[in-house]
């Protein structure tokens, strides 16, 4: 693959140099740095684009065969690179951490051509343990550091556990989506395939996501202007606050989820945050939300996670979390609503047009803002 790309790289250099004379006096330019097109494949080519990345515009990964244990790394890009997945591209089995991709830069782009798929290879990994035990297995995506970027229409199929991790991100679109973790569903054995873990980003914006998993469609940790619209989630956990607390970043602040669909989900609406931590979690509005399937809790607030259920903390803030027309069932079996606040914490909610039915109404809410259209029964 490295002839493959070093020939490319020349016939593209080559032909930028007969072209017209470049524009006057921008800073001299880095002929390396022009527009290269650059193509790799097969099980050299994760090995040669993560060597030669820096001396392409555009990265064509056409099929690529990545080989066990080691990391797509797209890291420290060039400043606007695209990167462009062809075809199916596989991961070797190995257990290990990943991630299987990495990428990083500033006005990066990362998309697909059409019919295009990221194979995890999953169910080599799934024992029903997830990233609790058993097999160790790689999370997929580190979107981390990307800045003013855009991931678009990637096709994810059957990750090993974790799918993408946002983390000191900023301005990143993610558009079009799909997580395909469906195969997992049998038996129990996929667990833990996050769609979206958020964390320390801003300006987040995941824009028609298809998420078909089994645990959190997003979770985030901590961050700012974060938008989740437009999307599916089928099979999960749900749309998710947290937890929140413990980290060295315990805010989340100005969230939107907006016109999306939550099926056959443990629950819908969920903000956990962990017994006895600190933090803040302020503005965080579900607006458009429709339920259906759901097995758990249709909304719930929990601020007693991985403490003692019944006996919530306040060390965690929750305040002005608003929601506007979230409404649809839940199984017999689950519960429509739960609250637990702990003494103080939770302070201007709005609640509007929010209904929940089907399920059973809880007997264990406690702290509920007596303002703002807040129940436990609506
Ligand atoms: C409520 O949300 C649903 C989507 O869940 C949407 O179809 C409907 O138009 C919304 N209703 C209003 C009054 O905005
Ligand atoms: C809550 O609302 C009250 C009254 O509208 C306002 O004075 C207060 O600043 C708000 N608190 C927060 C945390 O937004």
């Amino acid at each position: 693959m490295a002839k493959l790309s070093s020939f490319l790289l020349l016939g593209a250099l080559s032909s930028l140099v007969a072209a017209a004379p470049a524009p006057a006096p921008t800073a001299a330019p880095n002929l390396e740095e022009r527009a290269t097109t650059c193509t790799f494949s097969g099980s050299g080519g994760a090995s040669s684009a993560s060597k030669s990345k820096t001396s392409c515009s555009t990265i064509v990964l056409s099929a690529l065969a990545v080989p066990s244990g080691t990391t797509l790394d797209l890291t420290g890009l060039n400043e606007g690179t695209t990167v462009i997945f062809e075809g199916t591209t596989t991961f070797g089995y190995e257990e290990w951490a990943g991630p299987l991709v990495s990428v990083s830069g500033t006005d990066i782009t990362v998309t697909q051509t059409t019919g295009a798929v990221l194979d995890g290879q999953g169910a080599k990994y799934w024992d029903g343990e997830g990233s609790n035990g058993g097999k160790t297995k790689p999370k997929f995506f580190y979107a981390h550091s990307m800045i003013s970027s855009k991931i678009e229409n990637l096709y994810i199929l059957n990750p090993p556990v974790q799918v993408f991790s946002i983390n000191t991100a900023t301005d990143l679109t993610v558009s079009g989506v799909t997580i395909d973790a469906t195969a997992g569903d049998t038996g129990d054995l996929g667990a833990n395939t996050d769609g979206f873990d958020i964390g320390s980003s801003t300006g987040i914006t995941i824009t028609g996501a298809n998420v078909y998993n089994q645990d959190d469609c997003v979770a985030i940790n901590s961050g700012t202007s974060i938008t989740f619209e437009n999307g599916v989630c089928s099979g999960g956990h749900g749309l998710s606050i947290g937890s929140v607390g413990g980290r060295s970043d315990n805010t989340v602040e100005t969230v939107l989820f907006y016109n999306s669909e939550i099926k056959n989900s443990q629950n819908g609406v969920r903000i956990k945050t962990i017994s006895g931590d600190t933090g803040t979690v302020s503005g965080i509005t579900y607006q458009d939300i429709s339920l259906s399937g759901i097995t758990d809790y249709g909304i719930v607030v929990n601020q007693a996670y991985d403490g003692t259920s019944g006996s919530p903390t306040n060390g965690v803030t929750i305040s002005k979390f608003i929601l506007e027309n979230v409404t649809g069932t839940v199984e017999s079996t689950a519960t429509n609503i739960l609250v637990e606040c702990g003494s103080g914490s939770c302070t201007n909610w709005t609640w509007t047009g929010v209904s929940v039915t089907g399920g059973k109404t809880s007997s264990s809410c406690v702290n509920v803002p007596t303002s703002g259209g807040v129940s436990c029964s609506l």
